[in-house]
Order: C-alpha cells, then structure tokens, then sequence
C-alpha cells in the first residue's frame, strides 16, 4: 500500500516552520494523495492559504463558520473522512491543547475527532522543547497511542542552536510514506532479550529464585517482533511463554547458562536488552543427592555469578546499543546511574519496589530511564507493553 488515494489532513499551527509546509504538500499530492489542509489563524502569519490551497487543491480550512450565510465546516465529518492526520508544526501553546483536549479552534475540534492515526511534528525554540511542561504534554500525546515526530538539533528562527526544529519535510513524508506500505521500523534488525528470573540449583530440589515472572522481558520481546525485528528471547524458568513467529526462545535455567546463551548471540544483536532478573550469587557446590536434614541450622556458602550485562558492556561495538534494567528499593536513580557508568550502557531502564502497581508480577509497570547522556526520562503508571514501546522507541533513536 502507498499513500496513493489516501485522504490525509495535515494540521499547521502557527510557527515560522509551517513555510516548510508546502513542499510536504507538493510531495503528498505528487504521490496521489488526497490533501485537507486545516490551520489555526495564528499560522495564516506565516505560510499563506493561497499557496496551500492551490498545492493541495482544496480550499483551507480554519473557522467553524464558513461565511454570512451561516454554514459551517463539520469537523467531525472532515475528521472521520481522514486516513491519517499530520500536525505539523505544532506549535508549544498547540501540543498544551492537544494533550489536555481543548478545542478552542477548528484545527484543534478536528483534533478531537480523530478516529484515525494521528502524527504530531512539533517545532519551537530551544528553552520552549526542553520546558519540563512540553516534554510532558508529549509524553501524555504518546501515551494516546499518537506518533511524534521528535523535534531535531539545528539553528532556530531566534538564532540559537539547539533541539525544536521540526523535522525536515522530506522526513515527515518518509514517515507518512512508510506507515501506510506498512513498513515496520525495526525490519532487518536484531533484538537480544532476556527475561525472567534465574534458578540456582541447591540440590536436585531446592534453588536460590526471585520473584521475576519475565512479563517485562517476554513483552519487550514481543513488542520488537511486532515492529519486525528478528528477536531472540533468553527466557529463564517461568510458566509464561512469548508468542510471535519472529521470536526464538532459547530456554534457560540459571545465570551460568543464562550468560552462556546470551553471548551465543550478542555479535549479530543490533539492540540487547537484558530485563532478567539474574542471581548475583549462585551455591559454590550443587549437592548430587538432596541435602537431608542434619542439626539446627544449615549454612551455604555463595559465589558470585558473572554479570551479563557488563561482560556485553565490555565486548560492545559502536553500533551495538546495550540497554539494561535496574530494580531498586532505595536510591534509585542514583543506584541506576552507578550501573548505567559500570555496565557502558546506552540506557538503563529503573523501577522501584516502592512504587504500587509496579515491578515484580504486575501487568504495570513504572519506569524511568536514564541514558548515558544524562538524559532522564520519567514516565507515567503504563501497561508493560506500552513500557516495552517507549524503550524500543528510545533504543531506535539512538541507532
Ligand atoms: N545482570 C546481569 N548479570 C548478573 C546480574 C545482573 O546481566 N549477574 C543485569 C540484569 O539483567 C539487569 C542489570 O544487570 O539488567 C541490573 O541488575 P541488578 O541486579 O539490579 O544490578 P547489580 O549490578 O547486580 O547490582 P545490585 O544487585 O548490587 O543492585
């Protein structure tokens, strides 16, 4: 499939990037789009309607009422008649609107009536994209279920240099092109997963466990799959199983075996991510016969595993990312940052025990990431595969 035929609506707010419409137009109609341009009059400053109308070959769209007569545009007939919705650029006092559902102009009631994919491009200076208010208002339009189009790195219109610059039209349009040929954006990758606790035997019937039910590792695993990555699973002893005909699951007891089968397949990984719970100490003998009962107490004596992770962090090439996970009850994000730096990873994903609903069994799960740029990221009480999602969204950006 193409965006041949495809009615497509593409919302300009009012920021000096909506001058880069028109080519977004121009290649959109080239490739037999239906094109509905809809602008808050705020954007009528800088890109005019003459322009974008005669490109996309409709008249655009700004106001409820369309003249002294009376009639008005019904955005809701306009909003159900889109295949896709691009917004672009969306301006800071825009994606505020979006995010809490306010619909004080046209552009933004066809917004609210969105029954289709909706695409979101923002653009602003540099101070306004790093506000902690618009990176949340982004965060929650994510958690819609709504595609953003991060701002990039470049000169902005005020004269500094940083991130806010909407991406290029081209770009956009890649974008666009790509979701509707249904184009995955992890085919012909290679994702590493582990998942689940490990069982570090005592005798033939007793181990050292933990409470891992590998829910996280199994849904980041099936999350990659279904963006068309070629995904191993490292899967440690539990009753749950991942289910995609792109996973093969390598099943695994303990940490020795655990370790052994991840650099099996490290060297083709593209994106290692290791979310088991792996023993840090294993028995320093395994009994060959069950350990009977003798006396008032019963010692054993412990050995450390090998850590996984920092023997990957150790071997990784420059363009392996290597993502790990911290589960703390105290200091989190310090303790995190401390393994971030020993471990050389790319991110590391945090959850706390502290926190309801999260963690250990639950089907939720609330993260923070860290990454080795000093970027923190703290997201909002999520399903695991919503949090699955925002980790590969994030392991893709760096690739
Ligand atoms: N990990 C690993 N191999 C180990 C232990 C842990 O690969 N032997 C990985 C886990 O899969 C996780 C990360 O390391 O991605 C963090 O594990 P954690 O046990 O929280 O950290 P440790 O470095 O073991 O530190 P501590 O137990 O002191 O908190």
């Amino acid at each position: 499939m193409s965006v041949k035929d495809k009615n497509i609506i593409i919302g300009i707010s009012g920021g000096i990037a909506a001058y880069k419409i028109p080519l977004l137009v121009r290649s959109l109609k080239k490739a037999g789009a239906n094109v509905q341009i809809v602008m808050t009059p705020a954007a009528h400053d800088f890109v005019t309607p003459v322009t974008l109308s005669t490109l996309s070959g409709r008249p655009v769209l700004s106001e409820f009422i369309k003249d002294s007569t009376g009639s008005w545009n019904n955005h809701v007939s306009l909003a159900l008649w889109a295949d896709l919705m691009v917004f672009a650029p969306v301006t800071a006092n825009t994606l505020a609107k979006m995010a809490t559902g306010q619909a004080d102009n046209f552009l933004l009631a066809v917004y609210m009536s969105a029954k289709c994919p909706v695409m979101i491009a923002p653009a602003m200076d540099l101070d306004m994209y790093a506000h902690p208010a618009t990176k949340a208002n982004l965060q929650k339009l994510q958690s819609y279920g709504y595609e953003i189009i991060p701002a990039t790195e470049g000169e902005l219109a005020s004269g500094l240099t940083g991130y806010g610059r909407m991406e290029e039209p081209e770009k956009i349009f890649k974008r666009i092109n790509d979701y509707f040929a249904g184009k995955k954006d992890l085919s012909g990758k290679k994702v590493l997963a582990s998942a689940g606790p490990t069982y570090e035997a005592i005798d033939p019937v007793r181990f050292i466990g933990n409470h891992s039910s590998g829910k996280m590792g199994i849904a980041i695993a099936e999350a990659a799959a279904e963006r068309g990555a070629d995904v191993v699973l490292i899967l440690g002893p539990t009753h749950l199983q991942a289910n995609h005909p792109n996973i093969r699951t390598v099943k695994v007891q303990n940490a020795a075996q655990m370790y052994d089968a991840v650099h099996r397949e490290f060297d083709n990984a593209d994106i290692t991510i290791m979310a088991a719970a792996v023993a840090d100490f294993t028995p320093e003998q395994t009994a060959g016969q069950k350990i009977k009962k003798n006396g008032d107490s019963m010692s054993l004596k412990l050995k450390p595993t090998k850590d996984i992770l920092a023997s990957l962090g150790q071997k990784k090439s420059g363009n392996q990312i290597l993502i790990g996970f911290a589960m703390e009850t105290e200091n989190e994000k310090n303790n995190a940052l401390k393994k971030l730096r020993k471990k050389n990873l790319d991110f590391i994903v945090v959850n706390s025990l502290r926190e309801k609903n999260a963690g250990f069994k639950h089907d939720t799960n609330k993260v923070s990431i860290l990454t080795k740029n000093g970027d923190v990221i703290d997201y909002p009480l999520k399903t695991k595969k919503e949090v699955a999602k925002d980790i590969l969204d994030l392991a893709i950006k760096l690739k």
